[in-house]
């Protein structure tokens, strides 16, 4: 029985998110599409085609009139503009039209390529999303947020341009380096920590299970997360007001990922961020220092940093950082806190001080695991 769900926009059903243990069930799925007399091309990177490639290109060629394969380099350095352009004229070149269809079959760096290609090619086709790393089943393949970086700016350029289904296959979890599992558990835990404080101590208890990578508890753990995005993404499809809480962790998140020229990974910037935001909490008196530390706790449990000591980073460095992020509202910071564990709210009243204690809090090392 697959695990599904529906993603909606204005009461109208827009795509479904399948998620199942193999890839056995995707040609079916994609059947469902309209795609028998279309073509269709699979963009994927130099890690991920040697592992699934064939296997999507056996399931989608059976359903398809064409089946093609664009694999650009692995990683966030070729989320750009000439991989876009390269990308357009393979389209061109294999004369693919308004019908046919794009799948993105990787991580996030995948998703957003191909989906900002697939939003601007012939003012937009079809795509869908096939992730295949953790960060990128529970976050980046959900919502219709697509875009590629522009020089050194992140995610620069974008538009939302909603999928027409995301197959997620558990099994792809299996070949993910530990420390791009561990990056998606930052986004994981975000989650409970902002929407559901049930889910959160479950993570907790379920930690073994997931950090082995148990199919079972990663499928259970990925619906959960799965929904909070969908609901989050369903009330505020643009961003204009509650989506805004999935940024929890990512102001102070992204100065450290900048600052860091991109050496740490997206969720373990996260990670720290949420922390710092989780001590600010506690600094204005809505959550306990003792959630703070099990919040620091749970972290490094999952392989994540708990701390900035020993980076090299200053403190004002990455509070003007914070400045020159896409999160900036008319000059002012907006800053998810949490009420409580499984309640945030955007407050824009945050202080530089506020963010100097934090930070020193952080660097601390006292909580260091
Ligand atoms: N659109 C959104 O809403 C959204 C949300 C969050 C993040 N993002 C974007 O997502 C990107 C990060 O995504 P990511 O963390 O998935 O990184 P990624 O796509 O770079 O993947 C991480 C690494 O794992 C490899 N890989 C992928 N799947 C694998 C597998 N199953 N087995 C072995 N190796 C595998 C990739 O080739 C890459 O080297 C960033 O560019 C970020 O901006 C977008
Ligand atoms: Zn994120």
């Amino acid at each position: 029985m697959a695990n599904r769900m529906t993603v909606h926009l204005d009461g109208a059903a827009i795509y479904d998110i399948v998620i199942e243990n193999s890839y056995d069930q995707l040609g079916g799925e994609v059947a469902r599409l309209g795609v028998n007399e279309r073509k269709l091309c699979i963009v994927t990177d130099t890690n991920v085609a040697p592992l699934y490639l064939e296997e999507i290109q056996k399931q989608l060629s059976a359903v398809c009139r064409q089946v093609d394969a664009y694999i650009f380099h692995a990683g966030e350095a070729y989320k750009n503009l000439d991989t876009v352009r390269s990308l357009y004229e393979f389209l061109i070149e294999k004369k693919y039209d308004r019908g046919d269809m794009l799948a993105a079959l990787g991580g996030g760096v995948v998703g957003d390529l191909c989906g900002f290609t697939a939003a601007t090619y012939l003012r937009g086709v079809r795509f869908i999303q096939i992730p295949t790393t953790l960060l990128s089943q529970v976050d980046s393949s959900i919502g219709g947020k697509t875009g590629v970086d522009f020089d050194a700016y992140k995610n620069m350029v974008g538009a939302f341009h909603m999928p027409k289904l995301v197959y997620t296959c558990t099994s792809s979890l299996l070949t993910l380096p530990e420390e791009q599992f561990a990056s998606g558990m930052g986004e994981i835990i975000k989650h409970g920590m902002i929407k559901d404080a049930q889910y959160y101590h479950w993570l907790r208890e379920s930690s073994a299970g997931i950090r082995a990578r148990d199919l079972d508890v990663c499928e259970q753990m990925i619906l959960v997360s799965n929904q909070i995005k969908r609901d989050v993404v369903e009330k505020d499809p643009r961003e204009q007001g509650d989506r805004a809480l999935l940024n929890f962790g990512h102001t102070l998140g992204h100065a450290i990922e900048k600052l860091m020229n991109f050496e740490l990974l997206h969720g373990q910037c996260v990670a720290l961020g949420c922390l710092a935001a989780s001590y600010l909490s506690a600094s204005r008196g809505y959550i306990s220092m003792d959630e703070v530390n099990m919040a620091v706790d749970m972290m490094a449990q999952f392989g994540l940093p708990t701390t900035i000591k020993g980076l090299p980073l200053q403190t004002e460095e990455i509070i003007s950082a914070t400045k020159n992020d896409k999160k900036m509202d008319s000059g002012v910071i907006k800053f998810i806190l949490l009420h409580q564990v499984g309640a945030a709210y955007v407050d824009r009243t945050v202080t530089e001080a506020e963010m100097t204690a934090c930070l020193s809090w952080l660097s601390g090392g006292t909580h260091e695991k």
